[in-house]
């Protein structure tokens, strides 16, 4: 899995073992996801090139930093929209693009219902973000969409991955770099990620 990063922090750790307990509350849930999504977006940004500008302090003028390119963030409706408010904490200039992407119960094939994005994809830096990446439909279907719009630098966020929609990724996208918080066993014969957390977007939106 030459593509992936699992990121090792003992505060990730803890915090995906509250996301995984079934006891945990949605206030509790979304609070542990963003404490996650600071961790991953300090993570990812790691990518980002630099250009040295001027800057000038109280004492003198030195050599300063500023993010080359423009960094879009691009949520998989619904669940992803978890992850935006960390990501854009962490990188407050970054724009945000919209994929609505359902998976249908009986096939798990992600059906497309929305997108909106701006429109300079091919000079940015663009972060799919998804809580789950499970057999990698949604997120193969994602890339795929932001490719066919221009799309050429492609990074994906997750809290957590399965072996299955890992490969998908690195078959499909080759180029697309993932990072997760946590990578689990297998998909269980309903395409759910065991032990995974059940379904992310029930249990950040309380809709269970
Ligand atoms: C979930 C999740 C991913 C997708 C992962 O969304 O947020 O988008 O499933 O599964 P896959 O890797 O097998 O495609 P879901 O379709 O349940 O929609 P929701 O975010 O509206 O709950
Ligand atoms: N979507 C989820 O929210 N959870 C899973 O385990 C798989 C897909």
């Amino acid at each position: 899995m030459k593509n992936l990063t699992v990121i090792d922090n003992p505060l990730i750790k803890r915090d995906i073992t509250y996301l995984r307990d079934e006891e945990t509350k949605e206030y509790q849930f979304r609070l542990a996801l963003k404490r996650i999504a600071y961790i991953l977006a300090s993570e990812v940004s790691k990518n980002f090139n630099v250009t040295e500008v001027e800057v000038k302090t109280p004492l003198e003028i030195t050599v300063g930093h500023k993010i080359t390119k423009d960094i879009i963030l691009v949520p998989i409706l619904r669940a992803g929209l978890s992850l935006v408010e960390a990501f854009i904490e962490m990188i407050p200039y970054a724009k945000v693009g919209h994929i609505g992407l359902q998976r249908d119960e009986k096939t798990f094939q992600p059906v497309e219902y929305y997108y909106k994005a701006p429109k300079n994809l091919g000079e940015s830096t663009v972060i799919i973000l998804d809580p789950m990446l499970a057999t990698g439909g949604s997120a193969s279907v994602a890339a795929e969409f932001l490719k066919g719009r221009g799309a050429r630098e492609i990074i994906m966020a997750n809290l957590i991955a399965a072996p299955e929609g890992v490969s998908r990724m690195e078959q499909d996208h080759p180029d697309v770099k993932i990072y997760t918080a946590q990578l689990d066993r297998a998909l269980n014969e309903n395409a759910y990620i065991v032990p995974g957390l059940g379904d992310a977007g029930d249990r950040t939106f309380g809709t269970l």
